[in-house]
């Protein structure tokens, strides 16, 4: 059952670039309230295909259709244009993997907080850079006071990150769209950036859709989980459950492929044939969700 509040609640999504085959084949997930989903699956899967849509970022090539598209309980499934620009940035926003190529490397990073805010009318000039900084607090960037005079260069990576975080987040959106936002960072600085979503989350009561090739950040981070194969989700459901009791064969080889601590080593790993065909097992094992 959906309920209005839902953070996310996409049915039958399907989606195909010019005349190839769907890329994305009738897809539903549900992100509630306050809630982490995450969506894994091999690369060319459709995952940041999922994503784009969500944000209303598709090429004009890709062809969407879907029973039911609603973010933050707008109906954005015959959306224009206009309707996206209302609500990207304040009813969704998306987090990517790379966070330089999502900031302007010639403003400071305080002006880039407040132009967001200023755009949503979430802050006038007189009040945006106080509120920027409570943003960038709000990420707990080190030094906020200092760093909303740097430019992005002078940031790490994974406080160039946090300032991305701080923009999409900075109008309140119900939910944040987060495609494989720490898969560039290392290993320390990804924990942080995984532990921030989930202290944002519980402050702000957004639902994010997370999405990630790494089973052991899903393990982490996320409530539910969808695993896609080829476009299709093969398998959704607790995320505990899921990566406990794999029941499709493509989830079962995914978690095959990952190395652990418990098996002893220089035992070889599984590897997923590229020639695989889970596909052809049908995707009877959805669990409502
Ligand atoms: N702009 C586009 N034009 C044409 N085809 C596209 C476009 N974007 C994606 N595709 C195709 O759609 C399929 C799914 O791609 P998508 O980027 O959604 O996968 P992904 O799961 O995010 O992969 P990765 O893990 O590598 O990021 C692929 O076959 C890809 O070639
Ligand atoms: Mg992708």
């Amino acid at each position: 059952m959906s309920t209005p509040a839902d953070a996310l609640d996409v049915e039958s999504l399907t989606i195909a670039y010019g005349s190839a085959a769907a890329s994305v084949i009738d897809v539903s997930l549900r992100v509630g309230q306050g809630e982490i989903v995450g969506v894994i699956g091999e690369s060319g899967s459709g995952k940041s295909s999922i994503a784009l849509a969500m944000m209303g970022l598709l090429p004009d090539s890709a062809r969407v259709t879907a029973t039911r598209m609603r973010v933050g309980g707008t109906e954005m499934k015959d959306a224009t244009e206009r309707d996206w620009a209302e609500v990207r940035g304040a009813t969704a926003s998306m987090v990517f993997q790379e966070p330089m190529s999502a900031l302007n490397p010639c403003m400071r990073i305080g002006a880039q907080i407040a132009e967001v805010l200023r755009i949503h009318g979430a802050a006038d000039k007189r009040r945006a850079r106080a509120r920027a900084l409570e943003i960038l607090k709000l990420v707990r960037m080190p030094d906020a006071e200092r760093r909303l005079d740097y430019y992005p260069h002078q940031l790490s990576g994974g406080q160039r990150q946090r300032v991305v975080i701080a923009i999409a987040v900075a109008a309140g959106p119900a939910l944040l769209v987060a495609d494989e936002p720490t898969t560039a960072l290392d290993v320390t600085v990804q924990a942080q950036i995984l532990a921030l979503i989930r202290t944002l989350r519980d402050e702000t009561g957004m639902g994010v859709l997370f999405i990630s090739h790494d089973l052991g950040v899903i393990d982490q981070l996320c409530e539910r989980v969808a695993v896609m194969y080829r476009g299709r989700v093969v398998e959704s459901g607790a995320s505990q459950r899921v990566l406990a009791e794999p029941r499709h064969p493509y989830t079962r080889a995914l978690l095959e492929s990952i190395p652990r601590p418990s098996v002893p080593p220089r035992t070889s790993l599984a590897v997923i044939p590229a020639d695989n065909d889970f596909a052809e097992i049908p995707p009877e094992l959805e669990e409502a969700s």
